[in-house]
């Protein structure tokens, strides 16, 4: 689905991403692991398009994409979460969810200013989405309430069903289960499931790793920008550089 090649971005002296050639598996959980300031946002910052590779190549579905914009990649297909998710806590989460979903099919501001048939038409388009992907992510059940009362948990599946405004094929998942307990880790895992059973494939990076052990298909072991080790989660497991680097540290959490 997506064919990495020699992908590098410096950032002044710093080279947070440093050559990394790697694809991502349609229809797979592909997950990325590895410590603090390795450079894992930073790879999907450089695939979500927010940020241009200083170096590299990104095909996705065959197309060349490496210098496309966040817009672009995402009327492509592309979504993402990011690690903390910014929701108006005075508006309730259904209001949240209709924001983000207009904001990524707006109208022109002629059409705003005439109210124009479009526009209705818009809104009861994205009332209905906002509404199925709430569905979709299980939180129909607290859609009236406000969402700076909502639970960490909660906020990761609000910001999983804003991603799916766009009607993405892949989505790029920055720590979906971060600062949530083990029980309901579990259910996010189940979650990201149910993702790539309606046919949206998953990248993930992740601290957890029972979860990911889990969860994941293949995994992609990041340490200073650069890829150590790529394979399955038995293979990384056992893998020395990975340990050493990652597993045996205290950034891999339980
Ligand atoms: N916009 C930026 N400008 C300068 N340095 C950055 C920027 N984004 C990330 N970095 C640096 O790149 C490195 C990788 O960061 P990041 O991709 O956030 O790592 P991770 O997500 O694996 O913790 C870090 O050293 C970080 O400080
Ligand atoms: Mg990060």
């Amino acid at each position: 689905m997506l064919e990495i090649e020699s992908l590098s971005k410096r950032f002044g002296g710093l080279v947070a991403v440093d050559d990394v050639s790697t694809r991502i598996e349609a229809g797979k959980v592909n997950a990325i692991i590895g410590p603090n300031g390795a450079g894992k946002t930073t790879f999907f910052n450089l695939i979500s398009g927010t940020h241009l590779p200083s170096s590299g190549r990104i095909r996705f579905k065959g197309e060349d994409v490496t210098k496309l914009g966040a817009d672009r990649m995402a009327q492509l297909g592309v979504a993402r979460t990011f690690q903390s998710t910014a929701l108006f806590d005075r508006a309730s989460v259904l209001d949240n969810l209709i924001v983000g979903h207009r904001l990524r099919t707006r109208s022109g501001l002629w059409d705003v200013l005439t109210h124009s048939r479009r526009l209705q038409q818009e809104q009861r388009i994205c009332r209905d989405k906002a509404r199925e992907a709430l569905d979709f992510v299980g939180l129909s059940a607290i859609a009236a309430r406000m969402a700076g009362d909502i639970s960490q948990e909660e906020r990761k599946r609000a910001a999983v069903a804003l991603a799916l405004a766009t009607e993405p094929s892949l989505i790029l998942l920055d720590e979906p289960a971060g600062g949530v307990n083990p029980e309901e880790t579990e259910g996010l895992a189940d979650l990201i499931r149910k993702l790539v059973k309606h046919g949206v494939t998953v990248c993930l990076v992740e601290h957890k790793m029972n979860m990911i052990m889990k969860l994941a298909d293949r995994i992609m072991v990041l340490n200073y920008g650069r890829k150590i080790a790529e394979g399955a989660p038995a293979e990384i497991r056992a893998n020395p550089a990975v340990i050493d680097a990652y597993l045996g540290s205290e950034h891999a959490e339980v």
